[in-house]
C-alpha cells in the first residue's frame, strides 16, 4: 500500500500504475473493525482502493469535540497494511492541502439536513459535504463505501453524489457491532468503563423499539425509548426519531407510515461526555 498526503502524489500514482477511479473509503481515522470491514468490502469489489484519513475541522460544530477526536495515524496505517494491496493507497492530507483557501460553499439539502443531527449539530453536514466533495474531486472514485451507522450522513452523501458526482456510486455497508450490540465507533474508546458496561442497552432498546411498531405509534415508542435510556445512570438522550428512508421525514403515528416503505429509528445520546448515535430499520410488516 502507498501513503500519500497530496493530491499531486495521488494523480502521479494513478499515472504510474495505469489505474484510476478507485473504490474509496473516507474516514477520520481512529480505525476500528467497522472501518476495516468497509475497506475489506472495497478491496473485494474494486481493482484499486483508496482510504482517506483526515479529521475534518469544518464538520465539527464543537471545538472541544474536534480537539478530543482521537488521532492514531500510526496504528491506523498498521491496521490497513495487511488489507490493502500494492497499488491501493491511503490519503492522509493536511488541513492546508484540503483547504488551501477557506471553503465557503453552502449546500442546501432541503429537509435532509434540517432534522436529527442537523438540529443538534448546526453546520455539521455542510462540513461533511465540503470535505466529501473535496475528497471526491481528488480521489475521483468510481464507488464510495459508507457505513450505515451514520444513516443521515449516508442519505445526504447520496444526494450530494446524485447532484454533483453522478459517476460515483454510493455503497452502504451494514453497521458492525460489538458482542453486546454497541455500534462500533471511534468515540467508543472514550467511554468510561461504567458507561461502556451499560452501552449494550442502546441497541437492545432500538431492537425493542423496532418490534413495538406492530402495536404502538412512533410517538409512544419515542416516550418508551427516552425513559429507558435516561434511566441508565449518567446517560442522556438527545433525540429519538422514526424517519422515512430517503426523505428523512419524521413520523409520529402509524397512519403516516406505509407498509411498502422502509423507516429507520435513529437515536443520539450522551453517555457521560461521549455522544453516540445508532439506528435500526423499522418496517410496519
Ligand atoms: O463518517 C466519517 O467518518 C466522516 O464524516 C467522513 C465521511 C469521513 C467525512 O469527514
Amino acid at each position: 500500500m502507498k501513503v500519500f498526503s497530496t493530491a499531486a502524489e495521488v494523480n502521479e500514482h494513478y499515472s504510474n500504475c495505469g489505474l484510476m477511479n478507485p473504490g474509496f473509503v473516507p474516514t477520520m481515522g481512529a480505525l476500528h473493525e467497522g472501518h476495516l470491514s468497509l475497506a475489506e468490502t472495497a478491496v473485494r469489489e474494486c481493482r484499486m482502493v483508496a482510504v482517506s484519513i483526515f479529521v475534518n475541522p469544518t464538520q465539527f460544530n464543537d471545538p472541544e469535540d474536534l480537539r478530543k477526536y482521537p488521532r492514531t495515524l500510526d496504528a491506523d496505517l498498521q491496521m490497513l497494511s495487511p488489507l490493502l494491496r500494492e497499488d491501493d493507497l491511503v490519503f492522509t492530507p493536511t488541513v492546508g492541502e484540503m483547504y488551501p483557501e477557506p471553503d465557503n460553499r453552502v449546500f442546501d439539502f432541503g429537509n435532509l439536513d434540517k432534522v436529527m443531527e442537523g438540529i443538534h449539530r448546526q453546520g455539521h453536514f455542510n462540513g461533511v459535504a465540503q470535505v466529501v466533495s473535496r475528497l471526491f474531486d481528488i480521489i475521483k472514485p468510481s464507488r464510495a463505501f459508507f457505513g450505515q451507522k451514520d444513516y443521515q450522513q449516508l442519505t445526504i452523501i447520496r444526494e450530494l453524489a446524485r447532484r454533483y458526482y453522478p459517476g460515483t456510486e454510493i455503497v452502504s455497508c451494514p453497521i458492525i457491532r460489538e458482542s453486546d450490540g454497541l455500534a462500533m465507533s471511534s468515540r467508543n474508546r472514550r467511554l468510561l468503563p461504567s458507561h461502556r458496561e451499560r452501552a449494550g442497552e442502546i441497541f437492545r432498546t432500538l431492537v425493542a423499539a423496532a418490534a413495538m411498531i406492530k402495536d404502538y405509534d412512533p410517538v409512544e415508542i419515542k416516550e418508551f425509548v427516552i425513559d429507558r435510556i435516561n434511566m441508565i445512570p449518567d446517560y442522556r438522550i438527545e433525540y429519538f426519531e422514526i424517519v422515512e428512508d430517503g426523505t428523512l421525514a419524521p413520523v409520529s403515528s402509524r397512519k403516516e407510515m406505509s407498509p411498502d416503505r422502509l423507516y429507520y429509528a435513529c437515536i443520539a445520546l450522551f453517555a457521560g461526555g461521549v455522544r453516540l448515535i445508532d439506528n435500526i430499520e423499522v418496517r410496519l410488516r
